[in-house]
């Protein structure tokens, strides 16, 4: 068996038990909400107890690799060889308002680029997995992009990030332009799982500014090795930790790119 390969059924294994708590706490956990500083940037006691789970099974099994995790922070060394880049519960505003979009999401970086992803989503049981070279899978079945090459017949989706009340760099322009010349833009409030959808052809192109490693990681080398590209706004390479990301199935790739960058103004990157 190859590295990749015991590192994704690792990861997996971490991803299934997170799921099994997130399903234990979903609904019980009114009490234990918090903001954590900004408001509507929710925390509950299942993100943690999520995380928790994670950290155990891969420390056991990793001691030697580093990890960023939203919950927890940076775990060791950041330039390590091999970082883990972690979201226990990705959709806390979803999962705290009982609205089934949400997902346990692991990503493995390995100098620095996404190898390794799993992202689970424990409400309808749907498990995404992939490996650089080794395919991209829902369910254990193989999963490719769409193939829609025109952006006005295409589906999207994309995310705002918490802080949109205090900046006018918020993604609303953007939102408002893409639904015009789009069949429609979901908000689904799940990054990993917009990652996801755009890798198995639920939707056909994702963008988001304000986003965290710990986000993507798993759902960049999903959508790559589903056939899709992923890159920043201009559609040069991506910076992982630079909060932007475009993915798409590559066929609406350049076009939603230049609409990016004519809708972005230029004084916000
Ligand atoms: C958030 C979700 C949301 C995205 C935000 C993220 P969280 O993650 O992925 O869809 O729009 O930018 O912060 O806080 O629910 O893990
Ligand atoms: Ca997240
Ligand atoms: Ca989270
Ligand atoms: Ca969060």
């Amino acid at each position: 068996m190859t590295n990749l390969q015991i590192f994704l059924d690792i990861a997996t294994e971490a991803a299934l038990a997170a799921g099994v708590i997130l399903q234990d706490y979903l609904g019980k956990v009114e009490d234990a909400i918090t903001e954590k500083g900004r408001p509507g940037d929710l925390v509950t006691a299942a993100d943690k107890a999520s995380e928790k789970v994670i950290l155990e099974i891969l420390q056991r099994h990793f001691p030697q690799h580093s990890i960023l995790a939203e919950e927890s922070g940076k775990l060791g060394d950041q330039t390590n060889e091999y970082l883990w880049a972690i979201d226990p519960l990705d959709g806390t505003t979803n999962y705290a308002h009982q609205y089934p979009c949400f997902a346990v999401s692991i990503g493995l970086l390995i100098q620095g680029i996404p190898k390794v992803g799993v992202i689970y989503e424990p409400f309808h049981n749907e498990l995404f997995r992939a490996a650089a070279g080794l395919g991209a899978t829902r369910n254990r079945r193989p999963i490719k992009v769409s193939r829609n090459a025109e952006l006005s017949r295409s589906l999207l989706t994309t995310g705002f990030a918490y802080d949109r009340r205090e900046t006018t760099d918020n993604n609303y322009a953007e939102f408002c332009h893409l639904t015009h010349l789009t069949q429609g833009v979901r908000r689904g409030g799940s990054a990993s799982l917009d990652l996801a959808y755009v890798a198995c052809g639920r939707v056909d192109g994702y963008w988001e500014r304000g986003i965290a490693p710990w986000d993507v990681a798993a759902g960049i080398i999903l959508v790559q090795e589903a056939g899709g590209l992923v890159t920043a706004y201009d559609g040069t390479t991506l910076n992982i930790e630079s909060g932007r990301i475009l993915a798409t199935n590559a066929y609406i790739h350049n076009e939603l790119s230049q609409k990016l960058m004519q809708i972005s103004p230029l004084s916000s990157w």
